[in-house]
């Protein structure tokens, strides 16, 4: 019998060829390097798919020494590699790896790791390619990427350099515009990654291959077939020791602004012409721009906030987010918001696409849902159907990843008795392996120069331009939101968004 390994369907990330790669880390001793960053790269290593030369930098305040900061590094790996470590794998990598101390706006750092990376260049005979990656907080953005430049060290001779920008990518339009400005007048476009995270999740990518690579869905992905579209991000798990974050940015700015509206655009996209980076974008950009942003007047009919209150989540008593440490008291920052938009072109005009997102809910699930028109006559209804729904296709981004078509069946026996019966593709099941990460795809493809999976600079303000007029409704009215319980299916409010016979799927 053939092992796992074996297994021809068993495939981890390709092992395409990557230039040689000097990865610097900005805030490598943070949250994001310690439990995301440092571990992808070693999964990366694990799986053979790094560059054969390759060298990883920090760059943090802490005071360390390389031998101190490679011992925190095997620790973040050790606790959060989603394989077991090898040691010999991970002792190769930990041999690769440096750290430059100092702050962020100390131009000191910037000479120091001018001169370590040339050091490394010489030592090995060829010019790395580089890749920055900020994973600092926001605030220190700009001021990287402009002693960057004033440095040098925005580009070389005969190699790449790229910037890998993490989110929150700026908290409105005007802030993000002078982000994407500054970054822009050090760096050129080509050499700008911005992460979204969830791009880089399998599932995520599989909806243009179901879309664009079976005939079965596109002949029915318009509106003449398709009722509705629901896309959710549920989590249920509350903002931890995060308040500092989030009480002043809201699940809008956390999730809709970037994770949910980039499903959408993928979702609601035109084939494009070809898979490159800029094709794909400008496909994407166009969806945002043909949802109409609403007028402050508007907000209150497609968009509703709440917060959660005390319940059980997790399988325990939580608190409130009031209560939760750190939270201003009698904050009004949302930790649940529904959209209703419509995306007002030839393919999707009159079909509403319901958004959801929120923390403290039922359970943790994102997914796309969408719910195909109802048959026009349905001539077994009297014969005892047991709730007969439109067909719905439900693509599941995490957990349990995979794509599920409901379909109404005929209940076995000797009357025309029928139900919904659901036909499932699972990932598990399928492929026997566990996906890459998200951070491992994305870092290998800002290593070998894909950006397909990044905004675009257009795309980040297009989407800012949507949610920008809500934040802006919403800041004019006091007084405290509605409130749902933890652990529920969050605020009965969200209802009154729906149109026709839509229903919110269960959480
Ligand atoms: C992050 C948000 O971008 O995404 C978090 O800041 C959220 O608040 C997280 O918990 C969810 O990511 P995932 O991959 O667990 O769905």
């Amino acid at each position: 019998m053939a092992t796992i390994q074996e297994n021809p369907l068993v495939e981890g990330l390709e092992r395409l060829p990557v230039h040689p790669t000097t990865l610097v880390i900005f805030g490598a001793t943070g949250d994001l390097a310690h439990r995301k960053l440092l571990p992808a790269v070693y999964n990366l290593a694990h799986e053979g798919a790094l560059p054969e030369r390759f060298n990883l930098v920090g760059v943090a305040r802490r005071e360390m020494d390389d031998d101190a900061f490679r011992a925190t590094a095997r620790d973040s790996i050790r606790q959060y590699s989603r394989t077991r470590p090898d040691e010999s794998v991970l002792g190769a990598l930990l041999e690769r790896v440096r750290y430059v101390r100092g702050s962020f706006d100390d131009a000191g750092v910037y000479r120091r790791l001018g001169a370590l990376a040339s050091e490394l260049d010489e030592e090995a005979g060829i010019p790395f390619n580089r890749v920055f990656y900020l994973a600092t907080a926001p605030t220190f953005f700009e001021t990287i990427a402009e002693l960057l430049g004033a440095h040098g060290l925005d580009a070389r001779e005969d190699a790449e350099v790229r910037i890998v920008v993490e989110k929150p990518f700026g908290r409105d339009l005007a802030s993000a515009r002078q982000l994407n400005e500054a970054l822009l007048s050090v760096f050129e476009e080509r050499q700008i990654y911005r992460i979204d995270h969830y791009l880089g999740k399998e599932t995520v990518q599989n909806l243009l291959v179901m879309r664009f690579a079976n005939g079965i869905f596109e002949p029915l992905w318009n509106r003449g077939y398709v009722d509705y579209v629901e896309i959710t991000a549920a989590e249920d798990i509350g903002i931890g020791s995060r308040a500092g974050y989030y009480d002043r940015t809201g699940a809008l700015r956390d999730i809709v602004q970037n994770h949910l509206l980039q499903l959408l655009t993928l979702l609601c996209m035109e084939p494009p012409v070809s898979f490159s980076a800029d094709e794909v974008r400008s496909e994407k950009v166009k969806v945002l721009r043909a949802i109409r942003p609403p007028s402050p007047d508007e907000v209150p009919e497609i968009a509703v906030r709440a917060q959660y209150g005390p319940g059980v989540a997790e399988g325990r008593e939580v608190p409130g987010y009031l209560d939760e440490e750190g939270v201003a008291p009698g904050s009004g920052t949302e930790t649940y918001v529904a959209l209703r938009l419509e995306v007002e072109n030839w393919r999707w005009a009159g079909v509403p696409v319901y958004l959801r997102a929120g923390k403290r809910l039922a359970r943790k699930v994102t997914e796309i849902a969408v719910t195909l028109k109802p048959v026009p006559h349905l001539a077994f209804q009297q014969s005892g159907s047991l709730g007969v729904q439109p067909n719905q296709l439900v693509l599941t981004v995490q957990p349990n990843e995979g794509v599920s078509l409901s379909l109404v069946a005929k209940i076995p026996g000797a009357r025309m008795r029928v139900r919904p019966v659901s036909m499932d593709f699972l990932y598990g099941t399928s492929f026997l392996s566990q996906s890459p990460e998200a951070y491992e795809r994305l870092i290998l493809d800002t290593m070998r120069g894909d950006a397909t999976l990044f905004a675009r600079a257009d795309e980040v303000e297009a989407a800012w331009s949507l949610v920008d007029p809500i934040l802006e409704a919403w800041s004019r009215t006091a007084g405290p939101l509605p409130t749902y319980e933890a652990g529920s299916s969050g605020p009965a409010e969200a209802d009154r968004l729906l149109l026709g016979g839509a229903r919110w799927r269960q959480l």
